[in-house]
């Protein structure tokens, strides 16, 4: 397994291996991601082949500084301006006009790019050294559920990776917020940053209609972050015993008797610890000998909604 430590010696040697086409796996504060330099399309094809994610899914590009913004973008409203020096570094991802360096297949051959400048040291760290911005989606294969830690990767994806660099378990758990800013500001996917805390500087958003299957879609086909385990969101405490006995349980304050095996996302029932928890628990449920999985509902308000959003769609078949 291709599982490095994030010191100097192996960033330097990722750095080198992405300058040189490879694809290599990155902790974020929101998921692992992975990545490939996004002015060269055969890495970048690689990327989509290894996830198995179809080519109108495009990706977030990934970047350090403000020179690579401009490498990217060809323009800048003041409304994302101000967003950026609100949230950046930080998980929120920005829809904006693309230049023609980066390859269609970042953008699905849409004249649009996503961005965005992570706040986690190893990332900033590996796309600096690389010198290069990272295109990079979620490093899990496309529609299941995503990586929160560097062993989740070599599991799901192990050796078709060049190298997985470690940073280990992801603060968020979820991944950024995506804003489309023209022709009309809308959200695009719920995520790590609250949606009132964007609309605090953008006013009042549009909200896009999660079950329309449109090219620019974010994550919302209706089936995806799903685990092989069929997941139903219920009432743990509805639920009659006898159907405890062979399923497990994904409780959001306190786990309920009789499941076969339990996780409690946050006992103190924060949606912060919840969301942190939230993959990283559903990877783990969906290796145990449990037959499906049951999930609780989490109030949806602040990043609960993010994490609504995605057991809505791990739910649905
Ligand atoms: O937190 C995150 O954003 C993580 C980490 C690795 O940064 N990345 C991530 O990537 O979630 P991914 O590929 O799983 O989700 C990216 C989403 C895609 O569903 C894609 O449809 C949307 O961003 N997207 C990318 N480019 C777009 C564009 N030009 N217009 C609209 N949506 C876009
Ligand atoms: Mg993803």
């Amino acid at each position: 397994m291709p599982i490095v430590p994030a010191t100097p010696e192996h960033l330097d040697r990722a750095a080198a291996l992405l300058r040189a086409g490879a694809v290599v796996a990155f902790p974020t504060e929101t998921v692992y991601g992975l990545g490939a330099n996004a002015f060269d399309s055969r890495a970048v094809a690689r990327v989509f082949e290894i996830k198995a994610r179809p080519a109108f899914d495009p990706l977030i590009v990934h970047i350090a500084d403000d020179a690579m913004l401009d490498a990217v973008v060809s323009n800048v409203p003041s409304v994302a301006r101000r967003l950026i020096e609100r949230f950046w570094p930080g998980p929120l991802t920005l829809v904006l006009e693309k230049r023609s360096r980066v390859c269609d297949l970042v953008s699905s051959g849409l004249p649009t790019v996503a961005v965005r400048m992570p706040d986690h040291p190893v990332a900033r760290e590996l796309i600096k050294r690389a010198a290069t911005p990272l295109a990079a989606p979620s490093a899990n294969p496309f529609g299941y559920l995503s990586p929160t830690r560097a062993e989740h990767v070599a599991r799901m994806l192990d050796e078709r990776v060049d190298l997985i660099v470690d940073g280990g378990p992801t603060r968020h758990g979820v991944e950024s917020t995506i804003v489309m800013l023209e022709p009309q500001p809308m959200v695009l996917r719920y995520g790590a940053i609250p949606v009132e805390d964007v609309e605090a500087i953008t006013g009042p958003l549009a909200h896009e209609v999660f079950d329309e299957i449109k090219p620019l879609a974010p994550g919302r086909l209706p089936q995806h972050y799903a685990p092989s385990l069929p997941i139903r969101i219920v009432d743990p405490a509805s639920v009659p015993h006898n159907e405890r006995l062979d399923a497990a349980l994904l409780a959001f304050r306190e786990a309920v008797d009789g499941y076969r095996v339990a996780c409690v996302l946050s006992p103190r029932g924060d949606l912060r610890e919840a969301a942190a928890h939230f993959f990283e628990y559903l990877h783990e449920l969906d290796r145990s000998d449990a037959a499906r999985i049951d999930a609780e509902p989490v109030p949806e308000e602040g990043i609960g909604i993010a994490i609504m959003d995605r057991l809505r769609r791990a739910s649905h078949r």
